[in-house]
């Protein structure tokens, strides 16, 4: 018969393996999580480059493993912070051109991620981990409360201030011209030259190629387009490009 004292050892040094084990395989799983965390980190920072810069051309939507490094990005400073750099180096150049008195000096600015944040939409849609719901959107929309993106309702201010023209070219409809409207004059936005959204002969384009053909127009009424503003490269590129284009961070979707 096996003595009291003989079995109370055991069953503590039974208890201490298992207990040992299990913190082991803790330490394990925690410490792997961790590890595949710092690696979504790493890739997504070096995916959220490729994007920005455009290296990635198309891409449909954000990554699924780059889900929280997109909303810590949108929702910590680093969103407001890059975006205040933009609006710096916008201003710098706005100030070294000579505004003529003929009144034809123009900026052009997008609307969506550029001048409004649709980052509330956003956060509903797991930060553009999901596909584009056009129904969705245009409720959103129709709400007609984006707030200001801060850094660019300063910069915004500061062009107009400096004496350029401000010509608004949204890929947003026709149809929602007024709330649109209505949703710059809240978030804080006046005195825009002209607000140009797509039209019914708009349909069917490209946004690269409806920008173009609106920036040219403008070019045919005698307007000089110093700069232009946008978080997608098809606000900027294309023909009658501005002397200088300012690219807005957006890591949510693109638009060809
Ligand atoms: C898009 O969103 C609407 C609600 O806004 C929903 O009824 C519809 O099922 C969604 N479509 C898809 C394809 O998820
Ligand atoms: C937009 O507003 C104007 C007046 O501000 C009004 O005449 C027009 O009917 C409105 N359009 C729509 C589609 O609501
Ligand atoms: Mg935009």
């Amino acid at each position: 018969m096996a003595s009291y004292q003989s079995i109370v050892p055991t069953i503590l040094s039974l208890l201490c393996l298992v207990s040992t084990a299990f913190s082991h395989s803790l330490i394990q799983l925690v410490s792997s999580n961790r590890k595949i965390r710092v690696d979504d980190d790493l890739y997504c920072d070096s995916w959220r480059l490729s994007v920005e810069t455009n290296n990635a051309g198309y891409w449909s939507t954000v990554p699924s493993r780059c889900e929280s490094f997109v909303k810590d990005y949108l929702t910590g400073e680093r969103y407001l912070s890059d975006s205040e750099v933009v609006a710096e180096d916008t201003l710098a150049f706005a100030k070294t051109v000579i505004i003529a008195k003929d009144g034809r000096d123009g900026w052009v600015f997008d609307i969506d991620e550029t001048l409004l944040s649709n980052l509330p939409f956003y956060k509903l849609q797991s930060f553009g981990t999901k596909t584009y719901n056009e129904t969705s959107w245009d409720d959103w929309v129709k709400l007609g409360e984006a707030p200001a993106l801060p850094a660019s309702l300063k910069l915004y201010k500061e062009i107009v201030q400096l004496g350029f023209k401000t010509f608004l070219i949204t890929g947003r409809d026709e149809h929602q011209r007024n709330v649109t409207e209505k949703n710059l004059l809240s978030a804080g936005y006046t005195n825009w030259e002209r607000l140009i959204l797509r039209g019914p002969s708009d349909q069917g384009t490209t946004a690269v190629a409806y920008k173009s053909v609106k920036r040219a127009e403008l070019e045919y009424q005698g307007y000089r387009i110093q700069g232009s503003s946008g978080d997608q490269w098809s606000d900027l590129l294309g023909f009658a490009v501005a002397k200088r284009s300012f690219k807005l961070p957006n890591p949510m979707y693109y638009i060809a």
